[in-house]
């Protein structure tokens, strides 16, 4: 602001030829707030009809002129009032920081009347709180309720997309550690490791985007032995009739995967290890 009210007051005192200014936020914006950017001559000889917004495109790598656009979340809305041309945006979201600046459609102009100082502010946000467990499909993520097997360990990670990086803590209800961490890790788990974690996120600038999420970890009795790297979720074990031996796969599967069978049945291999019930 300091740099513009310098430009200005120098085309003043030359008092040949006016500047084009934009004025807009001073300070960072929060995501969803309405933002107003405004073009003006710092002579009122000159005519604001023949100026337009230009937004930088990070992306692009260009500047584009801004259009008038009232799709629901991303409306731009230009007006001229008085001496002024006015941008609108309802609901500032990440991708508007700009930089902007105001240009002349004229090419008869010298350059302070042709475009202005660029303009740039931040808009701050947070994401929703993802928690996800290592070794597990993050697309899942983790439900309210973890069941986790005794003896077991267990990762979680805590995380959202933010404007700036964010200070994360778990802590445990009942206890008073807090671990000044995004992943809470329990090792080994037992019934003492049961309870209700929450993940804390603090915005480094605006304290009230700070997020929370809990998630209840249940243990559940005996420790998990190795799942078969191949074949079925369910292991059926059955009794030849015949020869009244006991049918299994290796590596045996927890108890609670097995389904015992003492019906007539025929356990036919399939090769390579591979057998079906019939
Ligand atoms: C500015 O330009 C517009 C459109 O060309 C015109 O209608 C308006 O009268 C002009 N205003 C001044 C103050 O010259
Ligand atoms: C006016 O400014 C724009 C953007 O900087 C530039 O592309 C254009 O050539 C300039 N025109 C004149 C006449 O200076
Ligand atoms: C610049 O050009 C516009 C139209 O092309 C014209 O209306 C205007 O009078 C010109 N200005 C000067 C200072 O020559």
């Amino acid at each position: 602001m300091k740099v513009l009210l310098f430009v200005a007051a120098v085309a003043l005192i030359h008092g040949s030829y006016a500047t084009l200014l934009i004025k807009g936020p001073t300070q960072p914006v929060l995501e969803g707030e309405s933002i107003t950017l405004e073009c003006l001559y710092s002579d009122s000889e000159h005519n604001i009809s023949h100026v337009h917004f230009e937004v930088f495109s990070k992306y692009m790598q260009r500047w584009h002129v801004v259009w008038e656009r009232s799709w629901c979340y991303y409306s731009v809305y230009i007006e001229q009032v008085g001496d002024s041309l006015f941008l609108t945006i309802p609901r500032a979201g990440r991708y508007y920081e700009g930089p902007y600046r105001c240009v002349s459609d004229f090419d008869n102009v010298t350059a302070q009347e042709n475009s202005s100082q660029l303009l740039e502010f931040k808009v701050h946000y947070m994401g929703e709180l993802s928690l996800t467990r290592e070794g597990y499909s993050s697309y899942l993520g983790v439900p309210q309720e973890l069941k986790v097997r005794a003896g077991d360990d267990v990762v979680v990670k805590c995380s959202a997309s933010s404007s700036e990086e964010l200070s994360y803590s778990w802590q445990k209800e009942g206890d008073d550690w807090i671990l000044p961490l995004s992943k809470l890790s329990l090792k080994k788990v037992s019934r003492e490791s049961e309870g209700q974690y929450t993940c804390m996120a603090e915005h480094p600038s605006v304290e009230s985007l700070s997020k929370k999420r809990t998630i209840s970890i249940t243990v559940l009795p005996g420790p998990s032995r190795p799942r078969p790297a191949r074949g079925p979720l369910m292991t059926i074990l059955t009794r030849s009739p015949s020869t009244n031996q006991v049918w299994s796969l290796y590596p045996p599967p927890a108890e609670t995967n097995n389904l015992w069978c003492d019906c007539t049945s025929r356990w036919l291999d399939e090769g390579e290890g591979n057998g079906r019930v019939d």
